[in-house]
């Protein structure tokens, strides 16, 4: 299993959830990885993870959406390993209970979802894609979500309209950078089993879910990394600009 033999990739929320897996599965496959969470524990126990299952893998911890946290973690990533070839924008957060329909959603919430969900990306992109052009070429990973596709009467405005601008971002991305054979492309999971779902996922709710989604059930971690992990490798390469829906048939009924 080599498909990312040389490559050092970056995923940030890499310490939970599907980053970890990514995590672990793109180091099985032969990367390097740059474990980048604001959760330090959380990103040195991916790291041992990795280690155990005879990965590279070094930890980061810092936030995503301060720029000077960025720019450090990539530098220390690149020191350690030599360049950088992917930049995963896996960090997310969804906050049930503070952000909600714009009617009920304070601006202070809503500011630090943008800079979480949204602008952390300016900052990966703007600091990490100067390394991948340097390396001749590279892969950027969004991570959208079905909320920035569809409507859901249970609002988080801020989490579905920094989706949304990400799938915007994603194209401009896409476009500028093609010459520069870095390709970006954009995941859109479904309702999928980790940490951040875990306080909202009660077993009546779960039941709702699945009853709405064709597979039946909702996804794992590693149904989410396997996509990642084929936009991460060149089996893509000649996709550039595309969105990927992963959610078990959800958007297609
Ligand atoms: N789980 C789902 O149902 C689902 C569905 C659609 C999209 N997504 C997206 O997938 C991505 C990963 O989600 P997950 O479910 O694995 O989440 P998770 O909560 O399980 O893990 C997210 C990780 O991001 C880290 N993080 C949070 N804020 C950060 C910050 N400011 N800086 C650095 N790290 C930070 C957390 O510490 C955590 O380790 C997110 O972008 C999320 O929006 C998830």
């Amino acid at each position: 299993m080599n498909r990312l033999t040389d490559k050092v990739a970056l995923i940030t929320g890499a310490g939970n959830g599907i980053g970890r897996e990514a995590s672990l599965l793109f180091a099985s496959e032969g990367a390097r990885v740059i474990v980048a969470d604001v959760d330090g524990a959380a990103a040195k126990e991916t790291v041992r993870l990795a280690g155990a299952n005879g990965g590279q893998a070094l930890a980061a911890t810092g936030d995503v959406a301060v720029e000077a946290d960025v720019a450090r973690m990539i530098e220390e990533g690149v020191r350690r390993f030599g360049g950088l070839h992917v930049l995963y924008n896996n960090a997310g957060v969804l906050w049930k209970d503070r952000d909600r329909s714009v009617l009920e959603t304070d601006e202070r919430w809503w500011d630090r979802v943008m800079a979480i969900n949204l602008k952390s990306v300016f900052w990966v992109t703007k600091h990490g894609i100067p390394h991948l052009r340097r390396a001749g070429g590279g892969s950027v990973i969004v991570m959208g979500s079905v909320s920035a596709l569809v409507g859901f009467t249970r609002a988080q405005d801020a989490y579905t309209a920094a989706k949304g601008g990400l799938i915007s971002l994603t194209k401009s991305l896409a476009i500028q950078f093609a010459r520069d054979r870095v390709r970006c492309n954009i995941i859109h999971p479904g309702i999928v089993d980790t940490p951040l779902q875990a306080p909202y996922l009660t077993d009546a709710l779960r039941k709702e879910f699945e009853t709405g989604i064709p597979l039946g059930r909702i996804a794992t971690p590693r149904e989410i990394a396997s996509v990642a992990l084929f936009l991460a490798s060149d089996d893509s390469s000649y996709m550039t600009g595309a969105e990927l829906t992963v959610d078990g048939g959800f958007t297609a009924g």
